[in-house]
């Protein structure tokens, strides 16, 4: 094959190569050195030039000039499209406004909880945590509800067998608590509570609860009543008024359930839509515990007193929000939540 031929192959070559060439930096400087290197194909072919018969050496000459020309300007474009390509890939708009985080928000039920907590945390009472799942001993027999007893019916339970219940209240941690620490004892006690009710606009069945109690020498219902007005006073205003109102629990004796006056129509009742008219909320029950409730938890009735308090976290955050049905609070309804944003 005569030298022409070669030099004419090496270009169909070139242009083959060329073709299928990526554009990357290695891939282009490979190329480069492989056609116009020192000792490159190009470089090569015109070392030979000396060996070409001289009738034939202006041919030749054209031939690898152009070849030459061809692979620097070949050389020169594919720098150019690097170079196009890396600005597209590096280019970012600094001035472009940013895009906002989805930001999620408190659960209306967790932050009533949560602020609850902490008013009677600053009172010093430390929190207290019991199962779910309970035996009827601690839910029922230990708070002195008699086997039998029709108060059991009251709170519509969900039993898992005969001994097993969930729990309707978060009564059997006091239960618990006196069985562990000796008084003073001085604590909260939130948590899940359940109960087989039709569920309704005002119903569910489950529910959360917190629940309070204080045991030591002397302990008066009138000290109840403080911390309950104090706690009320924080929670849903200054100008808010209570009233204490007698009820039953076999736990405490005596029991009394507390209304706040209604902070939408300010107590004043009429056609007010929160209160229905009365110009008051119940909004826990409470009492001085019961002395059977001493007995079955191993603490001295003649030397001790205490009170008990529990109160129902969804009535209260529907109360403050203004929230119409409790179900919205278990739906995960997006639009509902978002609306607590801010809280
Ligand atoms: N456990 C009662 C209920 O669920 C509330 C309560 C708690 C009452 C403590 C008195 C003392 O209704």
């Amino acid at each position: 094959m005569d030298i022409f031929d070669e030099v004419k192959d090496s270009i169909d070559q070139f242009h083959q190569e060329l073709s299928e060439l990526d554009v990357e930096e290695r891939a282009i400087e490979d190329f480069r050195i492989k056609y116009l290197g020192k000792n490159g194909i190009i470089s090569n072919y015109f070392n030979k030039f000396g060996q070409i018969p001289n009738d034939k050496k202006k041919e030749f000459g054209k031939l690898m000039n152009s070849f030459k020309n061809e692979a620097n300007q070949a050389i020169e474009s594919l720098h150019q499209k690097l170079n196009e390509k890396q600005t597209k890939q590096e280019f970012f708009d600094y001035t472009l406004p940013g895009v906002k985080p989805v930001e999620g928000s408190i659960h209306p039920l967790s932050k009533t909880m949560d602020d609850i907590a902490s008013i009677f945390q600053d009172m010093g009472f430390s929190t207290e945590l019991g199962p779910e799942i309970e035996t009827d001993y601690y839910n029922f027999q230990a708070l002195n509800f008699p086997e039998n007893h029709p108060a059991r019916d009251a709170q519509d339970t969900f039993f898992v067998d005969d001994k097993v219940v969930l729990r309707t209240h978060t009564s059997p941690i006091q239960v618990r608590t006196m069985e562990k620490q000796k008084p003073p004892i001085r604590i909260l006690a939130p948590g899940r509570t359940f109960r087989n009710e039709a569920i309704d606009a005002s119903h569910y069945c489950t529910f959360h609860q917190i629940e309070g109690l204080y045991i030591d020498e002397d302990v008066t219902f009138s000290e109840l009543k403080t911390t309950l007005y104090l706690f009320v006073k924080k929670y849903f205003g200054e100008d808010v008024a209570l009233r204490f109102r007698p009820s039953f629990f076999p736990f405490t004796e005596p029991s009394a359930e507390v209304d706040i006056s209604c902070f939408k129509c300010g107590g004043i009742g009429d056609d007010c839509s929160l209160c229905k008219g009365s110009g008051w909320l119940e909004i826990l029950g409470c009492g001085m515990v019961d002395p059977n409730v001493f007995k079955s938890s191993g603490i001295d009735p003649e030397k001790y007193t205490g009170y008990a308090f529990g109160m129902g976290i969804e009535r209260i955050a529907m109360l403050k929000y203004g929230i119409d049905d409790i179900r919205l609070l278990y739906g995960s309804d997006k639009r509902f939540l978002q609306q607590f944003k801010q809280l």
